[in-house]
């Protein structure tokens, strides 16, 4: 399929077919390219739960409140944000860089490079990510006002916009996760709505995470797609400038 065609094959499917399984391995797949795509400054902070036991399939359904789309979905994924392990995927991505620059950089500008590299993630994704009860968002956003009296700075920065910034990036790894799906031939439907509460006990999820988006997933039957596709005109959403 070309992108066109995989991007016009995928709609938000509410009914599956009970009697066209999926291949688990297919699904991991797609999931592993979803990590192909970007996120604020590589930071990663998302994990997916891929959900086909039963039993799981039950408890979260409940928790989509009986969405027609969760109880006839083969599988669902669970896309959930982890901004608390910001220090470890700092870590990661600092390691990963040095050792890049190392590789490829020109020997004069390496030790300079490193440095920045370290600024950046050593002192500010800490800086950006760590909470306390909205308390860091407020002095962050005063440190920025200030900064931003003299030089442009990014301005999201109190607890509230750091969360968007973590969905913002899990939310393209949702979508990255459908259009790989829409290429096997699968369907999905992203679902905001549910209860928080009760997909992380049915995953055992701890309370510091959020939970961004469930893809379910399955093979549409015909009458599983509501009507055509509506959209508002393009020319209210796009300004050439
Ligand atoms: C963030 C998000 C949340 C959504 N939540 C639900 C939902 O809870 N239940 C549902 O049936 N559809 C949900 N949808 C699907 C949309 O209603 C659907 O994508 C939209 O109507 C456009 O249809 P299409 O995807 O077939 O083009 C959601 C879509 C997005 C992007």
């Amino acid at each position: 399929m070309t992108l066109q065609e995989i991007l016009e094959h995928r709609r938000a499917v509410r009914i599956y077919d009970p009697n066209k399984p999926l291949d688990d391995e297919k699904v991991k797949s797609c999931i592993r390219l979803s990590t192909l795509a970007p996120t604020s400054s590589n930071m990663q902070l998302w994990e997916c739960y891929h959900v086909t036991n039963p039993e799981v399939l039950q408890k979260l359904t409940h928790a989509c409140l009986d969405q027609s789309s969760a109880r006839t979905a083969q599988q669902m994924v669970v896309f959930v944000t982890r901004q608390s392990r910001h220090r470890d995927h700092a870590k990661q991505v600092l390691k990963a860089g040095i050792d890049d620059i190392l590789k490829n950089s020109p020997k004069d500008r390496q030790e300079h490079r490193i440095r920045l590299q370290k600024l950046y993630y050593n002192g500010l994704m800490p800086m950006q990510y760590s909470r306390f009860l909205g308390i860091k968002g407020i002095l962050n956003k005063l440190l920025a006002q200030c900064i931003g009296l003299f030089r442009p700075i990014v301005r999201q920065v109190s607890e509230g916009e750091v969360s968007t910034v973590v969905h913002k990036s899990c939310a393209l790894a949702v979508q990255t996760f459908m259009l790989a799906m829409s290429e096997q031939g699968y369907d999905t439907c992203p679902l905001e709505g549910f209860d928080s509460r009760l997909v992380k006990k049915a995953l055992h999820l701890p309370y510091n995470c959020g939970i961004n988006m469930i893809i379910t997933c399955g093979i549409r039957l015909p009458e599983g797609v509501r009507g055509d596709r509506m959209r508002i005109p393009f020319e209210e959403q796009y300004h050439k400038v």
